[in-house]
């Protein structure tokens, strides 16, 4: 007999059943409570409530455990490859080499953008942020694409995935050509996915242009790590959007818009931003802690706190030591990793952030190697929404093959009570 959990009110009892995951995390099943007793649930920003089954990603913020279907994230980083990690989350299972293979194949066969995007990208001005841009080229693929998926149809499904994955790199690529007024590149199908992304955005014209591997193999596990991280804000527009049946290129442009903010995705710009003022400010350490813990000043602390992750986040661990590889395989000495490693430490040693479990989340450190590997800052969320990209599919597949019910929350209502109309004479 599953454990239960009881609700008395009004003099009445309620039960209602404890679901258990395959991990061991546990859930009230509470979807029949309205009917039952007519009250529902309040809590803002979801901190304790469960949208859904699922069998992609596990996190264990406690521990600070992560993985992709069952694999732990250290292991993939170490030993896969961001393609294939695209294949994992989006399958469930890791591909053998002739499923690897025709999956490669079918992203190049795929590669191909209507010109008439490259004209919507020419529409916007350089100036653009190229996290707008990037939202609305891929909402613009809908255009090009208008068949809605059949997600019934393995073969319907594998072809809507497959373009979205093939062109992504892209569009992306292109939003930051845009941005430095450079001539749009053209995808290269004899490269690999990430090698392609390299030269798209930094080919120029010469004819020995090589991308640098190092910047390749940094890229590819930034993006490995980026994957997927289960019901995060822009994950859950994903499923929400996709919900209601709206395609998958609007739902997926849905999911960029929510990863842009500067308490998602968008942290990754904001770090860089704030260790920069620090730099410039004279990198007096705690004062900027000292500012993050006042609640007078809005200022916080990016990269720090997780709402999940209440341990340092695994994938800060590994970008961290990632970031001091590259920077050394790249003879480069930013003053601006060792403010990021002195504000680490002085944070971790204040009672403010013990107390309250802040730790460096995933975007604390990987601005430093976008910086190493000349990213600029505008184009880091840009990177973690390409990273993102499998795991955003992944999540919209599973909702949409298992039937979901459309998102609809409910709400307590503190307005105005009932009252009559006045006319203008009166008010
Ligand atoms: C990502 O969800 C995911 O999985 C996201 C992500 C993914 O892979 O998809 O992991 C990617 O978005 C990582 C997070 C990137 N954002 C930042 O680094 C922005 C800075 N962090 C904060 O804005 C905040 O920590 C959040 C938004 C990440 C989490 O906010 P919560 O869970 O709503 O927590 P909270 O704001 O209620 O904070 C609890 C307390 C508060 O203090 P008290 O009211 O208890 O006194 O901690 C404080 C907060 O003021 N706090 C911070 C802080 N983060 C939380 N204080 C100073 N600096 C910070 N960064």
């Amino acid at each position: 007999m599953s454990e239960t959990v009881k609700i008395i009110y009004q003099g009445k009892e309620y039960e209602y059943p404890v679901i258990e995951g395959t991990m061991g995390d546990k859930g009230i099943d509470i979807s029949s409570l309205r009917l039952d007793s007519g009250l529902i649930t309040l809590d803002p920003g979801y901190k304790n409530t469960g949208s859904t089954l699922s069998k992609i990603t596990y996190l264990d913020g406690e521990q600070g455990k992560l993985m992709y279907r069952g694999y732990p994230i250290e292991q993939l980083a170490e030993k896969s490859s961001f393609v294939e990690v695209q294949y994992l989350l989006l399958y469930g299972e890791l591909p053998t080499e002739v499923e690897l293979e025709k999956f490669k194949a079918s992203l190049k066969d795929y590669s191909f953008v209507n010109d008439r995007v490259r004209k919507i990208l020419n529409g916007f001005p350089s100036t653009a942020h190229p996290m707008g841009v990037l939202a609305s080229l891929t909402g613009s693929l809908t255009a090009f694409n208008p068949k809605v998926v059949d997600v019934a149809h393995a073969a319907d499904m594998f072809h809507a995935v497959t373009r979205l994955l093939a062109k992504f790199p892209i569009l992306s690529a292109w939003t930051y050509r845009l941005s430095k007024e450079l001539p749009i590149s053209e995808s290269d199908p004899s490269l690999g996915y990430v090698e392609n992304f390299c030269q798209l955005m930094f080919s120029n014209q010469k004819k020995d242009f090589k991308v640098n591997p190092v910047i390749v193999d940094a890229i590819d596990k930034l993006l490995i790590l980026h994957a997927d991280h289960e019901q995060n804000c822009s994950a859950s527009t994903v499923r929400l959007v996709g919900s209601s049946h709206a395609g998958l290129f609007t739902s997926i442009s849905a999911g960029i818009s929510a990863l842009w903010g500067a308490r998602h995705g968008g942290a990754n710009q904001a770090v860089i931003e704030m260790l920069e003022t620090i730099k410039t400010g004279g990198g007096r350490l705690q004062k900027w802690v000292d500012k993050a813990k006042d609640k007078d000043d809005e200022f916080r602390l990016m990269g720090f706190g997780h709402r999940v992750y209440k341990n340092m986040d695994p994938r800060a661990k590994i970008i961290k030591k990632a970031a001091d590889d590259v920077l050394e395989q790249l003879g480069i000495d930013d003053e601006v990793l060792d403010i990021a490693l002195g504000l680490e430490e002085v944070a971790l040693k204040d009672e403010y952030f013990i107390e309250r479990k802040l730790y460096p989340n995933v975007d604390f450190y990987s601005g430093i190697i976008y910086r190493a590997l000349g990213i600029p800052k505008e184009m880091f969320t840009v990177m973690f929404a390409l990273g993102r990209l499998p795991g955003w599919i992944a999540q919209w597949k599973e909702m949409r093959q298992t039937d979901q019910p459309i998102g609809r929350p409910r709400q307590i209502y503190t307005g105005a009570t009932t009252r009559d109309y006045l006319p203008m004479s009166e008010r």
